[in-house]
């Protein structure tokens, strides 16, 4: 079966932010959210449409982890140092029939289906680099290091979320000419490369589990 479409988890932060306020716990794509862990509520998602999922983990749990789910192919590789890191190693493992990969955050367990299908439908339209994104609801200030500040128009401005879509040879350029470890999406990455990002709709439940509320929400949400 010729592997098309391809997802690569990044799921080996410590999550860092999460524990500084509670008990340090098991790194964060592996706690515990009524019932199953983070990272398996992501891949469950992202099983129901894609044919490959290779999940870059904590480097120290890589044996203890196995995923099952008819239809799709689950690879587990170690995680890096940083973000960036954990989804070039991931790369490495993908099968040369793949032609398009969604890389998506473990920490975004609540993402609906429809957004992971938004991003492939752009992908399907010939898009090379799409990025689903929300509006802002606060006022939004522009911060400098030397103590400036000034208002930013909100309606201007879009918070990223994951999945995002690329064509494989996109991601793979936008990471081979990456010259810091520094990114914290992939998009950011293709875009430097001279490509187009393509935006299309994410949605508030796709939100990043970085925090203590963010955890306190995903429960209340999931208990619902
Ligand atoms: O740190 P942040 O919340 O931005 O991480 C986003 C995603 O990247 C998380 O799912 C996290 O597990 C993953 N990550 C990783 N390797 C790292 C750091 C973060 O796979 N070294």
């Amino acid at each position: 079966v010729p592997e098309a479409v391809a997802a690569i988890i990044p799921a080996a932060g410590m999550g860092s932010r999460l524990s500084a306020a509670a008990p340090p716990g098991p790194p964060k794509a592996l706690r515990l959210l009524a019932g199953r862990t983070i990272l398996q509520r992501s891949v469950d998602v992202l099983a129901d449409e894609v044919d490959l999922i290779v999940v870059a983990a904590p480097a120290d749990r890589l044996e203890r982890l196995h995923f099952h789910r008819p239809g799709v192919r689950i690879v587990v590789v170690g995680g890096g140092a940083t973000r960036q890191e954990s989804v070039r190693n991931a790369l490495g493992a993908l099968s040369e029939s793949v032609t398009h990969v969604l890389v998506h955050d473990a920490a975004r367990a609540l993402v609906p289906g429809a957004v992971v299908r938004r991003v492939l439908a752009a992908l399907r339209d010939g898009a090379r680099c799409v990025v689903p994104v929300v509006a802002v609801p606060d006022s939004v200030r522009g911060v400098t290091a030397d103590g400036g500040t000034a208002p930013l128009d909100r309606a201007a401005i879009r918070l990223v979320q994951t999945p995002q879509g690329f064509t494989v040879d996109a991601l793979r350029r936008g990471h081979a000419a990456a010259r810091t470890e520094l990114a914290t999406d992939d998009a950011t990455l293709v875009e430097a490369t001279g490509e187009t990002v393509t935006l299309v709709d994410g949605d508030p439940l796709a939100f990043k589990i970085t925090h203590p509320l963010d955890l306190l929400l995903a429960e209340a949400v999931l208990g619902r």
